[in-house]
Formats: structure tokens, sequence, C-alpha cells
């Protein structure tokens, strides 16, 4: 396979996990409402258990048809699960990461943090799925530099089908 497309393909799980939780619209916040030492709110109301873990549903679901449309690419079905498992869980751990800090920068809930929204998530699923799959050094760049342009046209649809209510 062409090594962009190779790269695209690889990280496709992290991209699903951490555009799907929007469709789930959770209720019962990850931090269950409760404020850090600072006295602002720990997370913040935009992430939720749902989101959480449907997300990450999702996210694997991804990998399970990866492996049937491309077996050879995964070796096994345990390996693609693998690889989908640790993509979506660190696009999903560096999205509250992300909601982290901005609740400690004063930043509402939604509103655009440039950078952290775009490469948090995708830098965590590198980390995370590191241990299982690694990708060349030009791939993860290749990443670096497309996922912020994917993301923004990942938020403007899901702005435009009435799922959020900001196109970021
Ligand atoms: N969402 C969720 N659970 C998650 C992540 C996201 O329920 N773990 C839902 C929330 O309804 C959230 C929406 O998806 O409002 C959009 O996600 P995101 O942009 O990541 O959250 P924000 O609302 O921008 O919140 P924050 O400022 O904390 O990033
Ligand atoms: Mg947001």
């Amino acid at each position: 396979m062409n090594p962009l497309l190779e790269a695209f393909w690889y990280i496709l799980p992290a991209y699903f996990a951490n555009s799907s939780p929007v469709v789930f619209k959770g209720k019962t916040p990850i931090d269950f409402g409760r404020n850090f030492v600072d006295g602002k709110r720990l997370l913040g109301d935009g992430k939720t258990w749902r989101g959480f873990f449907g997300g990450l549903t999702v996210g694997v679901l991804v990998s399970l048809i990866q492996y049937h449309a491309l077996p050879s690419y995964y070796g096994s079905l345990n390996a693609a699960l693998r690889l989908g498992f640790a993509l979506s869980l660190g696009a999903l751990l560096g999205d509250i990461i992300g909601s982290f800090v901005k609740r400690r920068a004063n930043f509402p809930r939604g509103y655009p943090a440039i950078g952290l929204d775009q490469w948090g998530f995708l830098i965590t699923a590198l980390i995370l799925a590191y241990p299982v799959r690694t990708l060349e050094t030009g791939q993860v760049l290749f990443l670096l530099a497309v996922t912020p342009f994917i993301h923004w046209g990942a938020n403007v649809l899901a702005y435009t089908l009435g799922w959020k209510s900001v196109p970021w």
C-alpha cells in the first residue's frame, strides 16, 4: 500500500472514535459535575460517559470492518481489534485531556482551542497504538499535516447535519 494511504487507513478508528461521540448525545458527564481544586469544572458537560463508550464502540467496529476489508494488512482479527481499541481509547483520552486543559484555561464548553482540538486526540491515539503497531516518521508527519483539515471537515459536516451547535 502507498505509505500515505496506509497512514490514513491506520488512523481511521481514531478519527471515528473522536468524531462519533457527538451523535450519542450523552447526559451524565464523566466528571459527574465535579470541580477541580481550582473551583472550575474538571472536564465539563461536553464529555459524557455515553459519548466515551459510544466512541470506543464505533472505533472498534471500524477496525472490525477494516479487518474484513483488508485482512492481509492485520494478519489476524485479534491484531486488528487491538489496534482499533488502542487508537480509539487514545483518541478519547486525548479529547478528555484537552477538555481538562481547556477548563483550566477558562475556555467554556464548545469553545474552539486551535491545535489542542485537532492534534491532541491524534497524538494520544498514536502513543497508545505505538506498542501495538507503529508508523514511519514520515507517515506520522503526514497525519499531523492532514488531520486538522479532516477534523474541520468532519465538524462542519456534523454542524450541517444538525448534530453539533457550532461548526468547530
Ligand atoms: N461528546 C460526549 N462525550 C464525549 C465527547 C463528546 O458526549 N466523551 C459530545 C458532547 O455532546 C459534546 C459534543 O460531543 O458537546 C462535541 O464534542 P467536543 O467538541 O469534543 O466537545 P465540546 O462540546 O467542544 O466540549 P469541550 O469544550 O470540553 O471540548
Ligand atoms: Mg469542541
